[in-house]
């Protein structure tokens, strides 16, 4: 799945038209991001423009005096990145004759240079194919995904950049970026975002399973939030119905049952019904097969899972994901230890199952 189409023909539609969009020049670039990283937009342009009138080349900051840099910082704060944007411009002009270095790593060992910032002067000025991952993208890559790990964790940033670098387009890498920026900016808002309108709704994990709103987490900050899941347990001819959970996080590659998944607590019977209706069975309930409800509980969640068993006599259309097999073969299957544990104790059809 690439949402990189979808994504970029919104950014030509919405994007603000913002002054470091229309060049290429790696002073200017990288000038923008650092003062971005201290302000918003709309202060930040203001700096921007101040910055490039008093220093136009990156010769002209090296020469500076310290205090004519900070004072053109004033008002950003935390002044050890204008000593840092002070001592790279030297570096860059007295020891590199003036020329950034030409790639995201030889960017990286620029004073105040992290891997964001490099990854955006790269791209942006070089069209070198490597992602960007500031708070807006990970907002945006950890709802689409509903990723359960916090963000804050190492290993989560490894993963979102593995798949940065799969959605990333190859061919406009530095439009990539810009787009996936500015949609975490304007329309993956960190609160309520209006996903009645969003190009990627279809792509969203979050937004399927109802978490937007809880996501991203962050490791310390860790809010438990509480989920319903109606597993619909169907029986026909001896096969179950059986789903092969192929994006969502933690349970990712594992088998279950196709659910309903909810943030608030829905009645057996509602959505009994709406099974029925979204799958046109005309199936009956067993005989004494009243729903069991397990609590499990995750990092970040409390699932609460009601398991609803039903005995097929009838067709019912399958998603994608989604398929009939016989209870020898589901027993060889990988299954949660939620799954497993309503199976060996709880089930009725599928209770004799080893
Ligand atoms: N914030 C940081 N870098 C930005 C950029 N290039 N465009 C818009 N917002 C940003």
């Amino acid at each position: 799945m690439s949402i990189s189409g979808p994504l970029i023909a919104w950014y030509q539609v919405n994007k603000r038209d913002l002054p470091w969009r229309h060049t290429r020049d790696p002073y200017a670039i990288w000038l923008s991001e650092v003062i971005l990283q201290q302000t918003r937009v709309n202060q930040g342009m203001a700096y921007y423009y101040r910055f490039l009138e008093l220093f136009p080349t990156v010769f002209d900051l090296a020469a500076a005096s310290e205090d004519a840099v900070l004072k053109a910082w004033q008002g950003l704060g935390y002044y050890s990145r204008a000593r840092n944007l002070h001592a790279t411009a030297k570096r860059v002009a007295y020891e590199m004759e003036g020329v950034f270095p030409a790639s995201s790593d030889g960017l990286k060992t620029l004073k105040g240079v992290g891997d964001y910032t490099a990854a955006a002067i790269a791209s942006f000025s070089y069209n070198e194919c490597v992602p960007v991952l500031d708070g807006n993208v990970q907002r945006v890559v950890s709802r689409i995904m509903a990723l359960e790990e916090p963000i804050d964790k190492p290993t989560t940033k490894t993963l979102m950049l593995e798949v940065l670098n799969e959605w990333i387009d190859r061919k406009h890498p530095a439009l990539f970026n810009q787009a996936i920026m500015e949609f975490g900016a304007l329309q993956c808002t960190p609160q309520k975002p209006n996903c009645a309108v969003c190009p990627l709704k279809s792509n969203c994990l979050a937004y399927e399973k109802g978490l937007q709103s809880s996501l991203p987490f962050k490791a310390g900050k860790t809010k438990v939030t509480d989920i319903w899941m109606y597993y619909m347990v169907a029986v026909h001819d001896d096969k179950v119905l059986v789903r092969h959970r192929m994006h969502s996080g933690i349970w990712k590659g594992l088998y279950d049952f196709p659910s309903i998944d909810s943030t608030a607590v829905l009645s057996p019977v509602e959505i009994a019904q709406q099974w029925k209706n979204d799958r046109g069975v005309n199936g009956k309930w067993m005989l004494g097969g009243s729903p069991v409800e397990l609590e499990h509980i995750l990092s970040h969640r409390r699932v609460h899972a009601v398991f609803l068993e039903f005995i097929c006599d009838s067709a019912v259309e399958l998603e994608e994901s989604e398929q009939w097999i016989s209870l020898e073969e589901f027993s060889a299957l990988g299954v949660s230890r939620l799954v497993d544990r309503y199976i060996r104790e709880y089930s009725q059809l599928l209770g004799g199952m080893e």
